[in-house]
Parts: structure tokens; C-alpha cells; sequence
């Protein structure tokens, strides 16, 4: 550190206090170093299935990541460090997309928010409330939530019906990357009909096995210093790789206004994918911002439409499906 960097009172005192960083590790080096987690084959192979089953239907399959990804500290993990995301983008999302047609891999965090429950998980009431005791004593829903809870478990009855839905969870950023790679190489059979929706919200930062405690760290010990390797950047071997003739969403979270749009374009030259969806946290659910190499464009939702319980993803899927449907064109006149 140098003595004037060290002596400037703007920057945060964290980025003083820690030691130089590691270099980051590639993401081929990752996967060489870090043994698969257990499951990952299975949950490939339950994948290959539905992949297939769609493929002789000639029908989309979207790729959902929601949820935050942990960083365990210890080996026998008692602490880990999380990252924000409840998961209702991507669960929202996942519905409209079936909506609209297309099979769903919803790849998730383990008990983070998922498709049609979502309506009854998580929120203010317990299931239970929504439950009542007949004179007779048979058990039904309160007559005021049963038109509601018709529409949902129609809608979850047919994606069922019609195998629209699989879903798998992953917890630590280790089990979601290997998943990730297996599910990607697995829907890149389809081509232009794969569309890949990254919504997750992917831990930047880890402990790497050899460098993790067995057990539970002591506090006995005092402060604790923690180091922690960068993660390899995984959207860059998706993008020229994994999944190289699909149509790839990411997503930017950022709390500064000011560098959402220069920082989801400089990802969109980096890695050379479609589309970014930048997003606020604070405004996550009012306002999202389409952003691709040539131009930008808001989805906005008025305050009536919020009251009313419009759900902006209502908007951006259909507005994701033309984009879809146009690179397919594309795709098709190329190779002509
Ligand atoms: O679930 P909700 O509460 O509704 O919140 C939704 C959301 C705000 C989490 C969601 O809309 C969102 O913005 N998700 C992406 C958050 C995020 O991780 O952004 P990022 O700037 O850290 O990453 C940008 C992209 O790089 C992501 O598409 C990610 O897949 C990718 N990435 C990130 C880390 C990593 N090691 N490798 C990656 O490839």
C-alpha cells in the first residue's frame, strides 16, 4: 500500500485494513481444483430428461437462476456470508415464462421463494390462515382468498400436467457453479431455442477448501481477518463455451443510479452476451432497464399499476420472448 493511498480519508477503511487480494483464479482452474459437489450428476441427469422431453416437442426451455448463493467459512459449516436475493424475480419470472410457452429448469437456492408457492410462502400470513374449519368440520380455504388460490393452483396444476417445471436448489456458490456448467452444456443441445434468464445473485468472493477451517471457528481466537479468493467470473465460459448459440440474460444489481448503465454495458462488451437487465435495489420491482450494445429502454410500472399489483415481470418476459424470437430469426437467415 502506498503512503498516499494509505493516508486518503475517502477511501473505506475495510479496503485498508485487508491484505493485497489473491489473484483471481480462472474458471478452468476452479473446476480443476474444486471437486464436484455431491448430487451434481444426478441433478445433470434429471436435466438431460427433461431437455429431451422438450426437444421432441421442438418447445423453448428457459433457464432460471434465482436466489442468493452462501460462502461457507468452515468445512462443518456454522457460518457462512450470503448474498441478497429472496428469489421473487426469479420464481415471478418463471411463471410468465411458462405463460408464454417455454419449459422452465428453475435452478434455485434451497428455500428461497419458488413458482406458485410463492403466492403463500414467505408472505405476511401463515398457511394456516388461509385455512377454515366447515360447520361440519371439513377443512376448505377462506372464501376470500379462493378465487385467487383457484387462478395459482390452475396454473400450477397445468405446468405440472404438461412437465413445463423442474426445479433444483443449489446453497453455496460451489454447488451452484457446478450445477450451472452441468445444466448449460445440457440445454446448449437446443440451440437457438435455449434462452438462459441469470438471475441468481452469485457470490463474488469465496474460502477456498484448502484455505477453510475443519470446524467451527473460535471466537476465543478475537478478531477474526478474513481473506477471501475471487470467484472466477462464470459468465465468460457460459458465454463462449457452455452455452454459446443460446440467448443470455444477466442481470446487474447496482445501489448506485449513476453506474448501472455503464457497468451493465461494459459486462454486455466483456462477455459478449445479449442482453443485460440492469436493475436498482431500491426500485427492483417498479423499474428495470433493458440494456444491449446498440441501446437502452426502461420498463416502468406507474404507481397505480403497483397498487394494483401489477408484477413488472409481467412485462419484461413478453418483452423478452420478441427478443428471443428475433434472435432465432436471426439465427435461422445466418445459416441459410
Ligand atoms: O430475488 P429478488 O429479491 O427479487 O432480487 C432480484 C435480484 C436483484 C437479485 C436480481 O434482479 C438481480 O439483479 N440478480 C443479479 C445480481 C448480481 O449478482 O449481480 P452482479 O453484478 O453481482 O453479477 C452480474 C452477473 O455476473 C450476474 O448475471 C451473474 O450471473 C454473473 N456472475 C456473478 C458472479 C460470478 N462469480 N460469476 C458470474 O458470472
Amino acid at each position: 500500500m502506498s503512503k498516499d493511498t494509505a493516508s486518503d480519508p475517502s477511501l473505506p477503511v475495510m479496503e485498508l485494513a485487508l491484505p493485497t487480494p489473491a489473484p483471481a483464479i480462472g474458471w478452468e482452474e476452479y473446476f480443476r481444483t474444486n471437486p464436484p459437489p455431491s448430487g451434481t450428476e444426478d441433478a445433470g441427469q434429471r436435466i438431460d430428461k427433461f431437455i429431451s422431453f422438450h426437444a421432441k416437442a421442438n418447445r423453448r426451455v428457459v433457464l432460471v437462476t434465482s436466489g442468493g448463493t452462501t460462502v461457507p467459512l468452515e468445512k462443518n459449516t456454522v457460518r457462512f456470508i450470503d448474498n441478497f436475493s429472496a428469489g421473487t424475480r426469479g420464481a415471478t419470472s418463471a411463471e410468465y415464462f411458462i405463460e408464454a410457452g417455454y419449459a422452465v429448469i428453475f435452478m434455485h437456492r434451497q428455500f428461497s421463494l419458488q413458482p406458485y408457492s410463492r403466492h403463500y410462502t414467505h408472505s405476511k400470513n401463515c398457511f394456516l390462515d388461509y385455512m377454515q374449519v366447515g360447520p361440519d368440520g371439513s377443512l376448505t380455504v377462506d372464501p376470500k382468498y379462493s378465487d385467487h388460490m383457484r387462478e395459482v393452483l390452475g396454473k400450477y396444476q397445468k405446468a405440472k400436467q404438461d412437465n413445463l417445471l423442474i426445479m433444483e436448489s443449489f446453497v453455496t456458490v460451489e454447488e451452484y457453479l457446478f450445477l450451472l456448467r452441468r445444466f448449460t452444456t445440457a440445454l446448449s443441445t437446443l440451440r437457438e431455442n435455449a434462452l438462459y434468464y441469470l438471475a441468481a445473485a452469485v457470490s463474488d468472493f469465496f474460502v477456498p477448501p484448502d484455505k477453510m477451517t475443519e470446524h467451527k471457528i473460535q471466537s476465543s481466537g478475537g478478531c477474526l481477518e478474513l481473506q477471501l479468493d475471487q470467484v472466477p467470473k462464470v459468465i465468460y465460459p457460459l458465454v463462449d463455451t457452455w452455452a454459446s448459440r443460446g440467448f443470455i440474460v444477466s442481470f446487474k444489481l447496482e445501489t448506485d443510479p449513476s453506474i448501472l448503465i455503464p457497468k451493465s454495458r461494459r459486462a454486455l462488451e466483456r462477455y459478449k452476451h445479449q442482453l443485460v437487465i440492469g436493475n436498482i435495489l431500491s426500485t427492483r420491482k417498479r423499474v428495470v432497464t433493458m440494456v444491449t450494445l446498440e441501446d437502452e429502454q426502461d420498463i416502468t410500472l406507474s404507481d397505480q399499476e403497483l397498487a394494483e399489483g401489477v408484477e413488472i415481470e409481467s412485462r419484461i418476459i413478453p418483452d423478452l420472448v420478441a427478443r428471443h424470437d428475433r434472435w432465432i430469426k436471426k439465427s435461422a437467415k445466418h445459416a441459410q
